[in-house]
């Protein structure tokens, strides 16, 4: 039998927390993968496996899944230091680069897993991308509101030669703009063509005023989990 995505996601997700031990603080991620992640070790605290876990949650989304989990949680404020963080992402390249927020959690993502002694990348190998951009799909830009047409310009004009489209981020219901759990908007990037350095394009992005963050999470995965048809794929930096 052919296993469905969201079987290799919960494989992936199984394997990470593989190597959660006792007593750590954990970056719980976002997303329909690092799902699993979080009921797994929800699971484990209540069998007496693990022990003594502290959870920071990357979204007001993980958090409530979380706390329904019974996993006790805290944030960096108080453990600025964590010891490992799971989370998915929608696009992986050779490098272990990866595009991240599609859930749109990509802030508190980055803010946590940049604080991590060790960040496992979860994926089912639909995720595998040959450049970051190259699946098609959105590299999203957190944005201020105010004047969000005005920066959503000035991102397209950045990336004019990968012919890019910016679009801000709406529910298709009503139209209404999607707000992010710190209250900002989200602008789209498509490109045609490979954005070339990434450390570049990042460092370009980031200097404009208005923009919070990317979701471009460039040398930060420690390890990527992929999970796929033939098994289980491991690769550590
Ligand atoms: C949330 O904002 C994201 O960064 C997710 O981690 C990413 O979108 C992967 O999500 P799925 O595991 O649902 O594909």
């Amino acid at each position: 039998r052919v296993l469905t995505q969201d079987e290799l996601k919960k494989i992936a997700a199984y394997k990470a927390v593989e190597y959660v031990e006792s007593g750590m603080v954990i970056g719980l991620g976002t997303g329909s993968t690092a799902k699993h992640a979080v009921d797994r070790i929800g699971e484990l605290l209540h069998q007496g496996k693990l022990k003594n876990i502290i959870g920071i949650p990357t979204s007001k989304k993980t958090h409530e899944q979380a706390i329904s989990c019974g996993i006790p949680l805290a944030n960096l404020d108080s453990y600025p230091i964590v010891d490992l963080a799971i989370d998915g992402a929608d696009e992986v390249d050779p490098f272990m680069n990866l595009v991240k927020g599609r859930g749109g959690s990509l802030l508190r993502e980055k803010m946590i897993e940049s604080a991590c002694k060790k960040f496992i990348c979860i994926v089912d190998e639909t995720k595998l991308v040959k450049y970051l951009g190259g699946s098609g799909l959105a590299m999203p830009v957190e944005v201020v509101p105010f004047c969000w047409k005005f920066s959503a310009e000035r991102l397209k004009n950045l990336f004019q030669d990968s012919g890019c489209v910016a679009k801000l981020r709406t529910f298709p219901e009503n139209g209404e703009p999607f707000v992010t759990d710190n209250e900002n908007y989200i602008i789209d990037l498509y490109f045609q063509k490979d954005i070339g350095d990434l450390n570049v394009a990042s460092d370009t992005i980031l200097r404009l005023p208005g923009i919070v963050d990317h979701g471009m999470f460039i040398n930060m995965a420690t390890t990527v989990i992929v999970a796929g048809e033939l098994g289980i794929t491991i690769k550590n930096k």
